[in-house]
């Protein structure tokens, strides 16, 4: 039995903001490789989402590490990207306690945080003392903006000139589910008007990190088509696909469907593998897609792949699996690539040749 099974009871009978902070405390102390070790990932794990090599296609998801306090413990275990945040220009303190629900007969999470954050300055200090020695793998910001934002296209634009020289991708989350009005920026004209900011000051630094967007899983057939076309036109690298669902289905239990926030994890996971496809499709498979969703073992990448993701991330299952989970992950999926005879790159989208309609 792994370390992480027999301390699981003990950390869930603290609340689960508790237990989050006692693990990105050991995270940040050094106690990432006693509690997921191994080596290096395999060959055939090599990855690439537009111009950024991995080593492993597996990142850990925005909203572990909020703060950029345990960069290094997070590589630790075996990602090969970290993304930290969502990060807003100003400290705010997020939405009153309770805001995160464990469901664990679901191997899921209802979070309604509301972006706390310890603000740019404080994160960007600690990512440039970070980064004065070379990270395993690429590092990604998480943006949002403060809930009392006057301009929130602005805050996004203090978040690309804190973190463009830190950071080797930003992620543009106009996903959350727990800020009101940050998910109208989806819409097309809003989408465009920000983009078009965001470009504009990424255009003018020395340091151009790669510019990724953030969707929701419950945008409709419309929306994705709109959102497809406008991050084609505008110099986007990356789709993120995607956020958490304010969606409820019908097994979660009574309490759970009444508790306001975002769904995570396993629920999420069919439905987060068909947007993929669908964006893959509609983007023509010509923007890299970042897959996120209820991913728990190698055959849950394996099926976000094969859907058109280039890479992964997850969050959720390593609160259920614990921190060895990285790993597994990674063995397993590089099994059913050998099992397929398939490298990585090869499997990206294989799923979408076998079923696109005709023409
Ligand atoms: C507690 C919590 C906080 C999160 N915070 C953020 C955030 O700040 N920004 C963001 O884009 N996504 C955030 N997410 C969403 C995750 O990055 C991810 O998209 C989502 O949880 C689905 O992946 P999973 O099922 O593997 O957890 C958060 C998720 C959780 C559970």
């Amino acid at each position: 039995m792994s370390l992480y099974r027999t301390l699981r009871p003990l950390l869930f009978r603290l609340p689960p903001e508790a237990a989050h902070r006692l693990a990105v405390s050991a995270l940040r102390v050094g106690a990432g490789p006693l509690l997921g070790t191994g080596g290096p990932p395999e060959s055939r794990l090599a990855a690439a989402v537009g111009p950024l090599r991995l080593a492993s296609p597996i990142g850990l998801a925005a909203g572990f590490d909020k703060h950029g306090e345990a960069v290094r413990g997070c590589f630790s275990l075996g990602f090969g990207f970290v993304e930290v945040g969502g990060v807003t220009p100003r400290p705010q303190p997020g939405n009153p306690k309770p805001r995160v629900f464990r469901l664990p007969d679901q191997a899921a999470l209802i979070n309604r945080m509301g972006l706390n954050s310890a603000g740019q300055d404080v994160v960007a200090a600690r990512l440039a003392k970070l980064r004065r020695d070379p990270l395993p793998g690429p590092l990604g910001v998480n943006l949002g903006f403060n809930k009392d934002a006057p301009d929130p296209a602005a805050d996004y634009v203090a978040g690309v000139r804190a973190f463009a020289g830190l950071a080797d991708f930003l992620t543009v989350n106009v996903s959350s589910p727990n800020t009101p009005g940050l998910r109208d920026l989806q819409r097309r004209d809003a989408l465009t008007g920000l983009l078009g900011r965001l470009t504009a000051a990424l255009a003018g630094l020395p340091e151009r990190p790669l510019l990724f967007v953030k969707i929701a899983p419950d945008l409709d057939g419309e929306g994705e088509a709109a959102i497809a076309e406008t991050v084609l036109a505008a110099s986007v690298d990356a789709l993120v696909v995607g956020n958490t669902t304010i969606d409820r289905p019908a097994d979660l239990p009574d309490w759970a469907k009444g508790e306001a926030g975002g769904l995570s994890g396993r629920p999420l996971k069919a439905r987060s593998t068909a947007q993929i496809a669908r964006m893959a499709r509609l983007t023509g498979r010509r923007l890299p897609i970042v897959g996120v969703g209820g991913i728990e073992s190698g055959a849950d990448a394996y099926a976000k792949i094969r859907a058109g993701a280039s890479a992964v991330q997850l969050y959720t299952a390593l609160i259920y699996e614990g921190p060895g989970l990285v790993r597994r992950i990674a063995a397993e999926l590089a099994a059913l690539l050998a099992r397929d005879g398939l490298t990585l790159s090869q499997a990206v989208g294989a799923d979408l040749a076998a079923t696109a309609p005709p023409g």
